[in-house]
């Protein structure tokens, strides 16, 4: 082995550390090796690790022979001056190996006479040292300066292989994290598609529900325009019943006169368009398509009071109008209907009135964005109990004259869903012509002009 004047020692300290900054772990062990090999002059220069905590063999990571690396090999640990390494304190120094270690077959083949080794005492996954050796087929003439030089160079050595222990524990961690990460990941994905599987089945059970729905509601359409249309019908159908049996009443007592045939077939006839108009009202009334049309509200109280004309005359009514010039785009038809259920109602509580004035006052005002209609009798007003239960379906105190119980609830319908303004019923004590009167008042209220 070379023996350096000590005062050199920088110098060969500094040409063994010149290793690129960039190269680390294994890497860097080779560059290491390889400077101290041709630095020191040593032909054989080595790290190796214990490959059980028994000591029992040594593996070499990086192995300098002469003037190349070789390959990687294992050897026994037993009676070889390695082993005194790994068991003693520090730097085992030995000039006559052959003489030394008889039994170490490998350095014998190797023709070795000078060994230095020292314990790399480094933190490594199983906590066992590594070893690093130099080894010559010529002896050391400075021992000293090899003990500590080796002594340095085993130190730095810990420090790489500590260094890439943390760095390499740093990766496992890493690694094992974005392990986890990316199993999560997936995880959520399959979370992701299983609950837009779960959104989608849902939504679809919801069309499905949605159509059961629509059905159901189509065919309580129905069933409420055959209630309506039956309704309507009524008062027609009793003029036709009435008239029809009076005609044949007279016939019978041989007293008909032409003109009540001709009179008769008028009533016959109007209350025939009337039952007719009332299907295509109602035709209309349940079509989709319905379309808003502008109208004068004053106009459509005439359309109203001419379909009531009869009854009015009948029970002997006073109408009391007062109707601002409004004009309205709304489904006029509805709107008739409504105010002829309000209507029918008032006659059907002023009939029973014996005495005293009949009256149906109407008003209509404008105020800011909508039009307020007020239809009010003198009839006594609607019993207290039941003045939250007028709109409900089928609610009637009519049992005894077929009263159905869903005049008021349709007209809400009609207001409310189709036109978006608000019904609402009260009782009122009210003043005319210096009188006090007390009744129910409807109260009706639309967006103006369709807004
Ligand atoms: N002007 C009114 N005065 C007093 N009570 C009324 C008045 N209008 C409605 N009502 C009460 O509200 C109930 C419900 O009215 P709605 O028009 O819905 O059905 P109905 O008139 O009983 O039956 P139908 O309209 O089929 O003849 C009536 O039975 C009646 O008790
Ligand atoms: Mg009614």
């Amino acid at each position: 082995m070379k023996q350096d004047n000590e005062r050199d020692i920088i110098q060969i300290l500094s040409a063994i550390l010149d290793i690129d900054q960039n190269l680390t772990g294994i890497d860097y062990l080779k560059e290491f090796i390889k400077n101290i090999a041709i630095n020191l002059d040593v032909k054989y220069a080595l790290i190796g690790h214990p490959i059980d905590a028994q000591l029992t063999q040594i593996q070499t990571d990086v192995v300098w022979a002469g003037d190349d690396y070789v390959d990687n090999f294992m050897y026994q640990l037993k009676d070889t001056p390695c082993e005194l390494v790994l068991t003693g304190d520090r730097v085992c120094i030995h000039d006559n190996v052959l003489v030394d270690f008889p039994d170490d077959k490998l350095l014998q083949d190797m023709g070795i006479e000078a060994y230095v080794g020292a314990p790399v005492i480094a933190k490594t996954a199983s906590g066992v040292s590594s070893i690093l050796v130099l080894l010559d087929i010529k002896p050391m003439e400075n021992k000293n300066f090899f003990t500590s030089i080796t002594d340095f160079l085993a130190l730095r050595a810990s420090a790489e292989i500590t260094q890439n222990y943390i760095e390499q524990n740093l990766l496992e961690q890493v690694s094992a994290r974005t392990k986890e990460l990316e199993k999560a990941k997936e995880e959520i994905e399959l979370l992701n598609v299983n609950l837009e599987k779960r959104v989608h089945e849902e939504i679809e059970k919801n069309n499905e529900k949605q159509l059961i729905i629509a059905e159901q509601s189509k065919m309580a359409s129905m069933g409420e325009m055959i209630e309506n249309i039956a309704h309507q019908w009524r008062q027609p159908l009793s003029i036709i019943s009435t008239v029809s049996t009076g005609v044949k009443f007279k016939n019978e007592m041989k007293v008909l006169q032409p003109d009540d045939i001709e009179s008769s077939m008028d009533t016959i006839y109007s209350s025939v368009q009337h039952l007719s108009q009332t299907i295509d009202d109602f035709r209309n009334f349940f079509k989709k398509d319905k379309k808003k049309c502008l109208f004068f509200l004053k106009d459509t109280f005439e359309k109203t009071f001419a379909l009531v004309d009869s009854q009015i005359k009948s029970a002997d009514l006073e109408v009391i109008k007062n109707i601002e010039n409004v004009s309205l785009l709304e489904l006029e038809q509805e709107l008739i209907q409504v105010f002829m259920n309000i209507i029918h109602n008032s006659v059907d509580e002023l009939v029973k009135k014996e005495q005293g004035v009949k009256l149906i006052m109407i008003d209509a005002i404008v105020t800011d964005d909508n039009v307020e209609i007020y239809i009010k009798d003198n009839a006594g007003g609607i019993q207290k109990d039941m003045i939250n239960e007028v709109f409900d379906s089928h609610f009637t105190t009519k049992q005894d004259s077929n009263g159905t119980g869903i005049g008021l609830y349709m007209s809400k319908m009609i207001i409310e869903e189709h036109m978006h303004g608000t019904i609402e019923a009260s009782n009122v004590e009210f003043v005319y012509d210096d009188n006090a009167y007390v009744g129910a008042e409807f109260k009706i209220c639309l967006p103006q002009l369709g807004k």
